[in-house]
This record gives C-alpha cells, sequence and structure tokens, in this order.
C-alpha cells in the first residue's frame, strides 16, 4: 500500500464492509497518488447494527463512502438521492457527500457492463445468469441494455421469478441448468467464494456455453474449468476493478488511465488465481 499523508483540506473517503478487503483500499489511494489529488482512503469494519449511526458519521465527517457487503440493499433507503444505477438495482455500494447531501450509486453496474463490453458482445445472443441477490441484479440490468436475451435460474424460485419479472427475462428451473446451451453463462452466485473447490455447474454445462462469467472475486473452479475448456472468460476481478474505477471518477471527478487499470487487472489476477494452483 502506499504511505498516505493527510492535513485539513484532505477529503476522505472509506469503505465499509461487515468483512473489509484490501483492493479498494489500494486502488483508490495509487490512483490518488498517480494524480497528485489531496485524498485519502481506507477501511472500517462495519457490523449490520452500525450501519445507520456510519451513514451519519459519512454525513458530517467524509466525501465519499464505498458500500459492500451486506450493506448494499439498506444503504439506498439511507441516502437523499439516488442515480439512476442505483434506482434500477435498489443498492447502494458508492455514496458521494454533496455538501451534506448524499447521493447513492451502484458501479457494481457500470462494472458489469463495462467488463462485457470489453470482452465480448451479448447483444441477441442467449445468456444464462445463475443467481438473483444484488451482483445478479447490476449485471441482469447489465445484459439487458447490451441487448442480451437473458435467462435467470436461481436456487430459491421466488427470487428468481421477482428479478425475471423486473428484467423481463424467463426463468429456468434450478435442477434444469445443465440442459441449458447458450452463448454466455455466467455465476452470479456467491458459489466458490467460501470453498475452492465448490462450483455452480458441471463441466459438461460450462460445455454448452461459448464464453463464462464469474461474479466471485478470487479465481474460481468454474472460471478454472472455462479456460481449461478454451472459453472466453469474464472473471469476478474485471468487473471488480471497472467498478473501483468508476467508483474513483465519482469521489475525484477524473478518469484514472486504461493503463492503471488494465495494471491492477493483472495485480489482481495474480494475486487471486494462487488458490487454485
Ligand atoms: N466482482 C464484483 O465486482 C462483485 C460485485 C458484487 C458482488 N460480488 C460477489 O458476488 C457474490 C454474490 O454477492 P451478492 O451481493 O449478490 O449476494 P446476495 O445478494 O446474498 O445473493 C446471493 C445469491 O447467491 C445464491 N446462492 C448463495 N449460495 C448458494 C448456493 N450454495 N447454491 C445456490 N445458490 C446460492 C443466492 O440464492 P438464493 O436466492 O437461493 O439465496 C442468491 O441468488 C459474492 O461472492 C460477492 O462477493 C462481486
Amino acid at each position: 500500500m502506499t504511505s498516505a499523508r493527510f492535513d485539513k483540506n484532505t477529503k476522505k473517503c472509506i469503505s465499509i464492509a461487515e468483512k473489509p478487503g484490501t483492493f479498494g483500499v489500494e486502488f483508490h489511494n495509487k490512483g490518488y497518488a498517480l494524480l497528485g489529488l489531496n485524498y485519502i482512503y481506507f477501511p472500517l469494519k462495519v457490523s449490520y447494527g452500525e450501519l445507520e449511526p456510519v451513514i451519519g458519521l459519512v454525513r458530517r465527517n467524509f466525501h465519499g463512502c464505498s458500500v459492500s457487503m451486506p450493506h448494499k440493499a439498506r444503504a439506498a433507503g439511507m441516502v437523499d438521492a439516488l442515480d439512476d444505477s442505483a434506482k434500477k438495482t435498489g443498492a447502494v455500494n458508492t455514496i458521494l457527500n454533496q455538501n451534506g447531501k448524499l447521493k447513492g450509486y451502484n458501479t457494481d453496474f457500470y462494472g458489469a457492463k463495462t467488463a462485457l463490453q470489453k470482452t465480448l458482445s451479448v447483444k441477441n445472443k442467449k445468456v444464462l445468469m445463475l443467481g438473483a441477490g444484488g451482483a445478479a441484479r447490476a449485471i441482469g440490468h447489465a445484459v439487458k441494455e447490451l441487448g442480451g436475451k437473458l435467462a435467470i435460474a436461481n436456487r430459491t424460485k421466488n427470487n428468481g421469478e421477482m428479478l425475471a419479472k423486473a428484467l423481463k427475462a424467463s426463468l429456468i428451473g434450478w435442477k434444469d441448468i445443465a440442459k441449458e446451451q447458450g452463448y454466455l453463462l455466467v455465476n452470479a452466485t456467491s458459489i466458490g467464494m467460501d470453498s475452492k473447490s465448490e462450483t455452480a455447474v458441471s463441466k459438461k454445462t460450462v460445455s454448452n456455453f461459448y464464453a463464462v462469467m464469474d461474479v466471485v472475486i478470487p479465481e474460481t473452479q468454474l472460471i478454472h474449468e472455462a479456460l481449461r475448456q478454451k472459453k472466453i472468460i469474464i472473471p469476478g476481478c474485471k468487473m471488480a476493478v471497472y467498478q473501483a474505477a468508476e467508483q474513483f471518477r465519482i469521489y475525484a471527478g477524473k478518469e484514472l488511465p486504461e493503463s492503471f487499470i488494465r495494471q491492477a487487472l493483472d495485480s489482481f489476477k495474480q494475486q487471486n488465481s494462487t488458490r487454485l494452483k
């Protein structure tokens, strides 16, 4: 991590989560150093019951606040205004403090859309997405905006039905995934997050698709298998890096160079692929 200096004019941004990670801290502080901005970004562990007082603290003391699991949906109800991305997804992962008024954004949506656009085109192509939680909402909206033909399968049928209705997507039974084929398979569940041996689908199902996207950030068995089968892949870290770049733009009002983003992606891939070796 870069060493940080600050004074009374420093703009302070925090990242709140039940289990804060280190990626955002490194990404934002390195970006501020590169562009010579008097900003600082640091993590704060916030439990479920602490969210409301912490949002009050943000209103009084902080320029920006990144919101991670499990606070994204509740944070949407605690800000003063929502950007389109947050309205669409019903979740906030980025808060900008505009003179005491808090505006919420969902840069997961932007990260998903950019990661898709930079890798392939889903226009008029069949996309099967597994999952119906917060990440699935962001990816589902991105797929629809890019013209993909979306089908959703989710373990809990009710949750899948609600998202499919909201996105005008078709619904596939969780037990029928193996029969499916198409252009892009997306794992938008948390399967593979806690255990590297856990995988959402069989090798045969992977072979039924041209490309595979996984939302889980550490490299998963699914991505490993897709690589083995020489599929086009979009790993979770690609979406994470582009969402962070958009978050940086919102806080700093400046774009990071693509070379910085590519470098962050390369080092992220290296750090996160080691668990499968
Ligand atoms: N790459 C990125 O930039 C990025 C951004 C955001 C989130 N994420 C990652 O995305 C993952 C999901 O996050 P989230 O916020 O969407 O969580 P969430 O809102 O809790 O949703 C979890 C989803 O996973 C499904 N699920 C969980 N365990 C399952 C299992 N064992 N079998 C089948 N389905 C299962 C749930 O199905 P039910 O409806 O049946 O419970 C639900 O659809 C996490 O790993 C998170 O770290 C990555």
